[in-house]
């Protein structure tokens, strides 16, 4: 489900390799004064965001609320209206090489091997033969599709594209990863088993990552922050710390005693916001 947009041009895969190598991977974010119209009406107003290096952010907000609209402009995917962006210092005008974005939909070469999705867009980015080589097989180990490397798309279901899809956006090490949804679409099992490999993911890489999704738990489970959004314009209603440390798994953040004061805060904000920026207007 997963699909991997970079900006691959060779000229910017020198950045790529330096940011791993210099072992700092993450880049910060800072938006300041977001504007976005869409017609008449703005649908992000006034939005400040900074999210530090390494930092693992999740987004929730309800239905329509810009969510998106704000991981495509900071993708460098959706023009900004007034206001800036900026990812390690440099302003965001167009796709940024230092950014990988995973998709609710899959977005896979349906004719390139498990092995081959991931290790192209490395090849793509300037990375030797050897090197894309060891690092696709390292990402592919670590969501356990190591054994599958030679099988196509079409041969897996839906949770193993989304594996690939995951492997193939951190296997790049970009310094930001912005995900959108991305388990959206895949049974509740599933789901915690690739919340549990990204986690795995994550402390392996520890790309700055900004995760968008409509679940709470999933949010809790995989953030260091909880951005609260609300609708109509879209704007932060809420920044909330996980107190949860890690490594965690799955089961560690659900028996943690901040796991349920801390979703009944979420869930508070956001019933107050889907009737404050809805129906009662
Ligand atoms: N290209 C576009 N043209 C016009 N309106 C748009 C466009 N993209 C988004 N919108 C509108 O902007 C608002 C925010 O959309 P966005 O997709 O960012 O919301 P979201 O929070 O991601 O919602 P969801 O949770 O359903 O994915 C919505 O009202 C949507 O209809
Ligand atoms: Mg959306």
């Amino acid at each position: 489900m997963a699909s991997v947009e970079t900006a691959s041009a060779p000229r910017d895969g020198h950045r790529v390799a330096s940011a791993a190598e210099s072992g700092q991977r993450g880049g910060d974010i800072v938006c300041s004064g977001l504007y976005k119209w869409f017609g008449d009406s703005p649908v992000i107003a006034s939005l400040d965001l900074y999210v530090a290096r390494n930092q693992f952010v999740c987004v929730v907000g309800p239905s329509g609320c810009g969510k998106t609209t704000l991981l495509r402009m900071m993708a460098g995917l959706a023009s900004i209206d007034s206001g800036t962006i900026a990812i390690s210092g440099q302003r965001v005008t167009e796709p940024l090489a230092s950014v990988a974005v995973v998709f609710q939909h899959y977005g896979l070469f349906p004719w390139k091997t498990v092995f081959h999705n991931v290790a192209l867009p490395l090849r793509a980015a300037g990375v030797t033969k050897g090197e894309a080589a060891r690092r696709a097989n390292d990402a592919l180990k670590l969501v356990g599709l190591n054994d599958i490397g030679n099988q196509y798309p079409a041969q897996l279901s839906g949770g193993m594209k989304q594996r690939v899809g995951l492997a193939r956006a951190l296997a790049i090490q970009p310094e930001v990863v912005l995900l959108d949804e991305p388990f959206a679409a895949v049974d509740a099992q599933t789901r915690e088993i690739l919340q549990e490999e990204l986690l795995a993911l994550w402390s392996r890489y520890q790309q700055t990552a900004v995760f968008v999704t409509h679940s709470i738990d999933e949010a809790i489970t995989l953030a260091d922050r909880v951005i609260v959004m609300g609708a109509k314009p879209g704007r932060i209603l809420d920044d909330i710390e996980v107190p949860i440390g890690r490594p965690r798994s799955v089961a560690s953040v659900r028996r943690h005693e901040s796991y349920a004061p801390l979703r009944e805060q979420i869930w508070e904000q956001l019933r107050g916001s889907s009737t404050a920026g809805g129906e009662r207007g």
